[in-house]
């Protein structure tokens, strides 16, 4: 039987894991089972030893990203813990922090210190992760990150982190662009709506979001966090070759579908 996605035998470089609702998780999954090496990155520490469990037989280093210094630290660990010959054919950003300790804010008073944090995190990484780990990328390499479906709904209950992915979506662009000068590294992401993992949680007024997005989609049924993975795994697979500084939605047809009648006629009782 042909293997479609030919990953098997690709080493991945993942990037996000916090638990086994996290989609950096899944895909950790989805590639394993497609025959391809995984290695993860978590953020610290204490979250390499509460997924030691989940992540059994991985090789799992630790790396801050808000701290330039210990992603400029990472390409030499992984020399060391691998050998100097290492190659990687594929990495996933899929990281995202934003502050809402001060709870959700009209979208004009976002703390100036809380909206470049998120950027910083969830946007710039993704330029320094491809950056520091040039040296040790095969040519033809792919990058995924994680965006979402649209930056252009003004959702409240997700507020300033809709600019930052539309950031995230530009820069993505940009990389590919740049990287293309000297290799055929390939940038895009997958654009995601709404899912149900702990990042999610976290986001006040999320689950009201969640269930009327799970609504207006085609099929009535929200996407699974599994459904983003298989889209991560095809876009850092070879079958994907020609798809470059691309962003794919996995909506399940959300976007097409905001005047449902069902809803319209619920809003109108
Ligand atoms: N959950 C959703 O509904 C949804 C929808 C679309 C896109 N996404 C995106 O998917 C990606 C993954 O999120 P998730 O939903 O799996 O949640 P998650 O909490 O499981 O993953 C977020 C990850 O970011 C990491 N992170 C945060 N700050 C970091 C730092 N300073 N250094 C290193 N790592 C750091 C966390 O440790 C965690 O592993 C994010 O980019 C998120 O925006 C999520």
């Amino acid at each position: 039987m042909r293997d479609f996605l030919g990953l098997a035998g690709k080493r991945i470089l993942i990037f996000g894991v916090a638990n086994r609702k996290s989609v950096a998780y899944h895909i950790v999954q989805v590639c394993r089972e497609a025959g391809a090496e995984c290695v993860c990155v978590v953020r610290d520490q204490a979250t390499r030893e509460s997924t030691a469990k989940i992540l059994n037989g991985l090789e799992v280093l630790t790396c801050d990203v808000e701290q330039e210094s210990e992603i400029a630290a990472l390409p030499a660990q992984l020399v060391a813990r691998f050998g100097q010959s290492i190659k990687f054919d594929g990495v996933v950003h899929s990281i995202a922090f934003a502050d809402y300790s001060e709870g959700m804010k009209p979208f004009h008073e976002t703390p100036k210190r809380a909206f470049l944090q998120a950027v910083d995190i969830s946007c710039f990484s993704f330029v320094e992760i491809a950056n520091q780990m040039r040296p040790l990328l095969n040519s033809d390499a792919a990058f995924v990150t994680i965006s979402i479906s649209t930056t252009r709904m003004a959702s409240e209950s997700y507020g300033y982190m809709g600019p930052v992915k539309a950031a995230l979506d530009s820069t993505l662009v940009f990389l590919a662009k740049s990287f293309s000068g000297f290799s055929k590294v390939r940038f895009n992401a997958v654009g995601a709506s709404p899912l149900k993992t702990s990042a999610s949680a976290g986001i006040p007024g999320y689950i009201d979001a969640y269930l009327y997005a799970e609504k207006a989609t085609l099929r009535g049924q929200a996407v699974t966090t599994a459904e983003v993975a298989n889209v991560a795994a095809f876009l850092l697979s070879p079958a994907s070759s020609a798809i470059n500084a691309q962003k794919l939605i996995v909506d399940a047809g959300m976007e097409t579908n905001y005047f449902d009648r069902e809803i319209v006629r619920k809003m109108n009782l």
